[in-house]
């Protein structure tokens, strides 16, 4: 590998000239710390040019829940990759995104059985939007346009998803001024916030389209968990007072919390959901959007101006879909859940050292996340760097340190997240 020598390593010359022209997610990219270029990845196990490797402890953003490089994905998009790799869905169909359609819709609960597939996860929440939106136009109550989503909520970067992120508690805030204004409110958790919540549902319901929600968990506003109760809460409110409920499992799909879907907790089922993340098992970008039979059925219409006006030009990708097919499969085949079961007691054990730490505000699990609250982190970048030192990939975001590992972990490489994790909660207690 041809390489020249930067600071105290060799860099690969990919790395050196590449750097000067790519713009990175989420960073100021003049004091951004140097990304680390990676050679490859398998497993829980993410290997560095340098030879160094570091324990994964975030599976690339909450996708990788089998682990890099499973075999048997490759193996399905090889196969897909020498027959079809793309083909349009407008006027054609193909196999995989069929399948894949017809597999959804019998893993998910009640009458969620139409799907829009899109390429990422903000994009599968715009869809969403939309089609509630146009749900109500086509129902005849076009005044029907606004949200109510909550604080520390978070639903993607395009900015019809930024309008119903929470800006505080999400990265937004700088662009709040120019986005649609929605309804950000509390959870309906207690007796107050439930009371208010109704009342806003009650006295606005004539401008309320629909209320979304990420279920159980709030991911990137902060790990935030809530009980299942608050979402058969929300639900019986939508049906109540005529809005449709979203849930964006974009997240919480795919067994993160424990069961395959965080709505099947609640043992409700949303009007529309969003999903996308571990949907291909962290191989390639896809995003669904499903819609229940009652939505679907007011854009079914001789009308052409009642049909849904998207189309992604990957929508439905032959490469994606196989990979999530082959994603299906290994949830069917291999005891994902049972793991994630795993994960959580052993999360418990491994996290509970840091409970009574006097900067500790929080220690909490739930499925496959363990979340360690700090009361105030100064320097992220510094606490980043930390974590790599000690061969361990984990990226706190505000003041939360969290694991999101692969389903398919070692616990002894488990034991090492944990162990970093303890370490670094003691050192920032000093
Ligand atoms: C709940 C939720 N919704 C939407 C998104 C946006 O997904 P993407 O980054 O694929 O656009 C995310 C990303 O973290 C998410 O956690």
């Amino acid at each position: 590998m041809a390489g020249r020598a930067s600071e105290n390593s060799v860099m690969p010359d990919w790395y050196l000239d590449g750097l000067e022209h790519v713009w990175l997610p989420y960073a100021q990219m003049k004091t951004l710390p140097a990304p680390l270029p990676v050679a490859r990845t398998q497993g829980s196990r993410i290997v560095l040019t340098d030879g160094r490797e570091l324990i994964d402890g975030i599976a690339s953003w909450w996708t990788a829940c089998h682990g890099y490089n499973h075999p048997h994905i490759r193996d399905v998009v090889a196969t897909q990759l020498a027959s079809m790799p793309h083909v349009m869905l407008g006027g054609l169909a193909h196999e995989q995104a069929l399948r894949l359609a017809s597999r959804l819709a019998g893993l998910l609960p009640g009458e969620l059985n139409r799907v829009f597939f899109s390429e990422s996860g903000s994009v599968a929440v715009e869809v969403a939007l939309k089609m509630a939106i146009q749900y109500w136009i086509n129902c005849g109550a076009p005044t029907k346009s606004q949200f109510v989503a909550f604080k520390a909520g978070y639903h993607g970067d395009t900015t019809g998803a930024m309008a119903i992120s929470d800006p505080e508690a999400s990265i937004h805030a700088l662009l709040a001024g120019i986005v649609q204004k929605h309804q950000l409110v509390d959870l309906p958790e207690g007796d107050a916030t439930t009371a208010t919540f109704e009342r806003l549902l009650a006295e606005r319901s004539e401008s309320i389209a629909g209320i979304v929600i990420e279920p159980l968990v709030q991911g990137a506003g902060g790990m935030k968990f809530h009980d299942a109760s608050v979402l058969q809460r929300l639900r019986a409110f939508a049906d109540r007072h005529d809005t449709l409920l979203i849930f964006d499992e974009i997240f919480t799909g795919f067994g993160r919390t424990g069961s395959m879907f965080a709505c099947e907790q609640a043992k409700i089922a949303p009007d529309i959901i969003t999903l996308s993340k571990a949907l291909t098992g962290g191989t390639l970008p896809l995003a669904a959007t499903i819609a229940t039979r009652k939505v679907f059925n007011a854009f079914w219409s001789d009308d052409p101006k009642k049909a849904l006006m998207h189309g992604p030009t990957y929508t439905g990708n032959a490469l994606a879909c196989a990979a999530a097919n082959a994603s299906l499969d290994l949830f069917e085949k291999e005891p994902r859940l049972r793991q994630v079961t795993d994960i959580s007691a052993a999360l418990e054990r491994g996290l509970a050292p840091c409970r009574g730490m006097p900067r500790v505000k929080n220690v909490r699990v739930k499925g496959a996340i363990g979340v360690v609250e700090i009361d105030r982190i100064d320097d992220l970048d510094c606490l980043r760097t930390h974590f790599i030192e000690q061969g361990v990939f984990i990226r706190p975001i505000g003041n939360i340190i969290y694991l999101t590992p692969a389903f398919t972990i070692a616990s002894d490489e488990l034991k090492t997240l944990t162990d970093a994790v303890v370490k670094t909660a003691r050192q920032l207690n000093r």
